[in-house]
């Protein structure tokens, strides 16, 4: 019951959140019986020993000022769009088939014409500087060196071209649109010139979510520290938002990069089919981790409807709340050609630099491998809708 565990842990970390809480000792004092029985409330001193994701951010709420950790975990009004991220994959389970040599996994994927070696992506996130000083350059790392793709941030804090010299895995460019084009067109001729092969353009953004405890806990001067390497070598008008978009971006996208284009935040079948009429090359269903529209709606309830729209004509990703390889699983079941995850390295990053960002990854890689390995399926194709049902 992901929902509810992660409630849970939600509510004892709420009861516990004293400077008390931040040790393991102090946990054991408060609630002697829980640490050992459940680890995800352990606060682990090293990426290495940490156990799930979870136990990764009980560390990077212990390390980190509130301003960063509400910037991370927090949500769009109530938070019910984000709780139900995760509640959503409690409604499938899982149908594990016997007598099936699995002693060869392969969760290798192909992407876009490149072959990657796991389905898991680390979704685009920006500011990452505010959550540690390396910010984007230690995710970036800690990606490459698993071989997961990283999607670069309009507004990371380093710039792509920062990001590609420092390492090289594979790499995509998220980019939000702006009134201003002759911006977006130097985004995208930078991203291309820092060797991005797909162009990420999320378009769930035509005004900024009410997040009260980011905007209460960050202040101008907290976001006047942060740098935003893009937007630095550019002099002409620039910003993002755009309001007055539609789907004839698609047609300037289309005239001004080589890259495959893909939507972000596309969470109807009304929008998949016009993402299939207007030539759009791929779709990530999301809701920005609930932080923009408090739909109320799961994007795992959402991506049934996408994937039956658009799915034979192109790659359907997902995101918003994968935090365990069964997460991962479900989603390929339900048609996803891959996930991105956001909070979960962000907690990596904030927790132990580029060891908590790797560690995350491996973690989840691990978690799925063990999952296929249980479920007999060998290949992330084998993850079809036979594998899982309705709960
Ligand atoms: C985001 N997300 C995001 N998306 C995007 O397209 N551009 C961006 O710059 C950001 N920035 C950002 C900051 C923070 C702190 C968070 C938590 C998220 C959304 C992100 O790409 C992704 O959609 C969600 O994070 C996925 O949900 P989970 O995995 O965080 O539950």
């Amino acid at each position: 019951m992901n929902g509810v565990a992660e409630s849970r842990r939600e509510l004892l970390r709420f009861m516990l959140g004293s400077p008390l809480a931040a040790s393991a000792a102090g946990l054991a004092a408060w609630w002697p019986d829980s640490v050992g029985a459940t680890p995800d409330l352990a606060v682990p001193d090293s990426a290495r020993r940490a156990l799930d994701v979870f136990q990764i951010k009980a560390a990077a709420q212990s390390k980190l000022g509130l301003a960063p950790w509400h910037f991370i975990v927090g949500g769009a009004d109530d938070g019910a769009t984000m709780s139900a991220n995760r509640r959503a994959f409690d409604a499938w389970q899982i149908r594990a088939r016997r007598l099936v040599d699995v002693s060869r996994i392969d969760t290798g994927v192909e992407m876009f014409g490149e072959k990657l070696s796991s389905p898991i992506m680390l979704a685009p996130v920006g500011d990452q500087q505010f959550i540690r000083q390396e910010g984007e350059l230690a995710s970036a790392s800690a990606a490459a060196r698993r071989g997961h793709v990283m999607i670069c941030s309009t507004v990371s804090s380093y710039s792509i071209a920062e990001i590609a010299a420092s390492a090289n895995g594979p790499r995509w460019f998220q980019l939000y649109p702006s009134r201003h084009r002759p911006f977006m067109k130097y985004l995208i001729d930078s991203a291309e010139e820092a060797g991005s092969r797909v162009l990420v353009v999320t378009v769930d953004g035509p005004t900024i979510g009410n997040r009260e405890a980011e905007r209460w806990f960050r202040t101008r001067s907290d976001r006047g520290a942060v740098r935003m390497g893009n937007f630095e070598t550019y002099d002409g008008k620039k910003g993002i938002g755009d309001p007055t978009l539609r789907w004839d971006i698609v047609a300037w996208l289309r005239a001004n990069t080589q890259m495959p284009i893909v939507l972000k935040g596309i969470v109807t079948k009304e929008d998949a089919a016009l993402c299939v009429e207007h030539g759009v090359d791929g779709i990530i269903v999301s809701n920005h981790g609930g932080r923009q529209e408090e739909s109320g709606r799961g994007t795992l309830e959402c991506l049934p409807e996408v994937v039956a729209a658009a799915s034979d004509r192109m790659p359907v990703l997902i995101d918003g709340g994968v935090r365990r390889g069964t997460d991962v699983f479900k989603a390929l079941g339900l048609g996803a050609r891959a996930v991105c995850i956001g909070r979960p390295y962000l907690w990596g990053l904030g927790a132990f630099g580029e060891a908590g960002v790797a560690r995350v990854l491996s973690l989840l890689d691990a978690e799925l491998k063990r999952i296929m390995q249980f479920a007999g399926t060998t290949s992330v194709d084998a993850i079809d809708a036979t594998r899982i049902v309705r709960a």
